[in-house]
């Protein structure tokens, strides 16, 4: 399978950067644009083709993307971090929907799940199982050392993470990022999976987390989805100015 088949003006001959990408985030627990519904999950566009995560419910997921001006046919390949319904609940439906979409998981995903995608798009299915490049600037972590992959992009200021709900721990993924790609991380979106903690440490969680990103130099942050209300609170003190605020419809150009 080539990882490098999407974006494929960048590989031409003198071809220096790809171009500038833009996330545009179509399905979260919080919505910021009138008109798209808000849902428990996660799911980011990343330039006009690549989707990291689903979202639970396709439905939604292609009425929020239509909504952003995306066509679910457009795709071209769907990072899925793990196999959490409110992160692979569309991806079915979604690989029916786009014709030639390409699929990324990894060897952490359960037998069954794995199994069952093998049957229907073998042919279209890579598992992830280290650090890989996916198009220029754009890279999957693959699930080590915790359960989960995150997406990282190469944007004009950093890295930008994206994660689906960062268990056990951000700070192991972030650490797993810089040993491949010794860059400053600019902006870390997505989950970090400290809602429903509130009675079990989520705020000393949350405390070691921030400082655990301010030890990596994690200049922003945008956490949202599964990180809950409370904590989000938490790093938007935390953050100040460089707190990014996450939604359905958010989008950033980097
Ligand atoms: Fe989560």
């Amino acid at each position: 399978m080539n990882h490098r088949s999407f974006f494929p003006l960048s590989h031409l001959p003198g071809f220096e950067r790809r171009r500038p990408l833009q996330l545009k985030v179509i399905y979260d627990n919080r919505s910021m644009v009138e008109g798209l519904t808000s849902d428990w999950g996660f799911s980011c566009l990343v330039g006009d083709d690549l989707l990291f995560n689903t979202g639970e419910k396709a439905p939604l997921l292609f009425e929020n993307m239509v909504k952003l001006g995306v066509q679910p046919s457009a795709l071209t390949a769907v990072a899925i971090s793990h196999a959490d319904v409110y992160h692979a609940g569309g991806l079915f439906d979604l690989m029916e929907q786009s014709p030639s979409i390409r699929i990324y998981l990894h060897p952490k995903f359960p037998q069954g799940f794995i199994a069952n995608v093998r049957k229907r798009w073998g042919d279209r299915l890579t598992l992830v199982d280290s650090f890989t490049e996916l198009s220029p600037d754009v890279y999957v972590t693959g699930p080590y050392p915790t359960r989960e992959q995150a997406l990282v992009i190469r944007g004009k200021a950093g890295l930008i993470v994206l994660t689906g709900c960062a268990q056990p721990n951000a700070v192991d993924i972030l650490e797993n990022v810089q040993k491949h790609l010794a860059e400053p991380i600019d902006l870390v979106i997505g989950g970090l999976h400290l809602a429903g903690r509130v009675y079990q440490g989520m705020e000393e969680e949350a405390i070691k987390i921030i400082k655990g990103f301010r030890c990596l130099g994690v200049k922003r942050v945008g956490p949202c989805h599964c990180t809950g209300e409370e904590a989000i609170s938490l790093f938007r003190k935390a953050y100040g100015d460089d707190f990014v605020e996450v939604g359905a419809g958010f989008m950033l150009q980097v």
